[in-house]
């Protein structure tokens, strides 16, 4: 098929050339599409459908769909299909947050963000065209190996980090920050995706808690006011999980792992090194404000010693 002008895939935003991807309208219908075809989200453009994709392996199994392996068929570009269902967005009433993840990733690009390209729609199903991470999900890295040394740890810390500074010079918080929503791209270069519980700080929580409390700061478990110091509460989860294989504050019941977190009961095993527990303990401070900074985490000892440059 000849390509045709204005469907090249690339991000929306790259700088030159025509794209694919545009911005997202603020309070797009999304689950308005009223045949059994996928439609426009923005008519005045050309839009993708699922015709215009090769679908090929699941990648990932979601709550409200699986994510599909997919090539452009004129371009041949490798995208990843997530296919969420609009009966279960409904019945579980996500939509707001569905509106916002695709608001919010649709415009970020940072290399340990995954990229959301463009999104479409039918009669049942919402699609996401987002980046293929080749290496896949970061968790069943951590089951396969049990728990990760000191400098892969670091260096996932040190894209972490960087990734969160860049959400939050945007105001973006992403509050569920764990190893299930974090890929690995081709050189094993950790990206950041699901955004499904991300809002612009501050903000009070409105929707119910669901799944683990584990990565949960105290003041979002206590459904404070909070801002973007609940991302430095998860990233010293994340460290922690990575190093011990499990999270710090794991209990046999909800409410034993939130007396738990509530009064930071943190107890690290022999093999973890002391700079280690220093930078954790420096994330895990119950007063929000007394958490460690993202500019000072890059700069931590431990992190600088131990994490890995990018590849050139
Ligand atoms: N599993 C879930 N989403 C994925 C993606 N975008 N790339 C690779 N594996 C995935």
């Amino acid at each position: 098929m000849a390509k045709e002008p204005g469907r090249v895939l690339k991000p929306f935003n790259s700088s030159s050339g025509p794209d694919i991807i545009s911005p997202v309208k603020p309070g797009t219908a999304l689950l308005q599409a009223k045949e059994n075809t996928s439609t426009c989200a923005q008519p005045e453009r050309k839009q993708w459908c699922l015709q215009d994709f090769d679908i090929g392996r699941p990648l990932g199994k979601g709550k409200f769909g699986n994510v599909y392996l997919a090539r452009e068929k004129s371009t041949k570009y490798v995208v990843a299909i997530k296919v969420l269902f609009k009966s279960q967005l409904q019945k579980a009433g996500v939509e707001h947050q569905l509106r916002r993840e695709i608001e919010i990733q649709s415009h970020l690009s940072h290399p340990h963000i995954l990229r959301l390209f463009q999104y479409f729609h039918d009669k049942t199903r919402v699609y996401l065209v987002l980046e293929y991470a080749p290496k896949g999900e970061l968790y069943k890295e951590l089951m396969k190996n049990t728990r990760f040394d000191e400098k892969r740890t670091a260096t996932y810390m040190y894209q972490m980090t960087s990734a969160l500074l860049y959400c939050h010079s945007k105001k973006v918080i992403h509050r569920d920050i764990k190893p299930e929503n974090l890929l690995l791209g081709l050189t094993g270069d950790l990206k950041i995706a699901d955004f499904g519980w991300s809002v612009h700080a501050p903000s009070s929580r409105r929707t119910t808690l669901c799944g683990t409390l584990d990565y949960l700061p105290p003041e979002m478990i206590e459904g404070k006011l909070h801002d973007e110091k609940v991302d430095l509460w998860s990233l010293g989860v994340l460290c922690y999980e990575f190093l011990v294989g499990k999270p710090p504050f794991e209990a046999e019941t909800n409410s034993d792992t939130y007396r738990r977190i509530t009064k930071v009961d943190l107890q690290f095993p022999p093999y973890v090194s002391h700079p280690a527990r220093n930078l954790i303990s420096m994330l895990l401070k119950h007063d929000p404000s007394q958490r460690i900074t993202l500019e000072k985490v890059l700069e931590h000892p431990w992190i600088k010693e131990n994490q890995r440059p990018a590849a050139p």
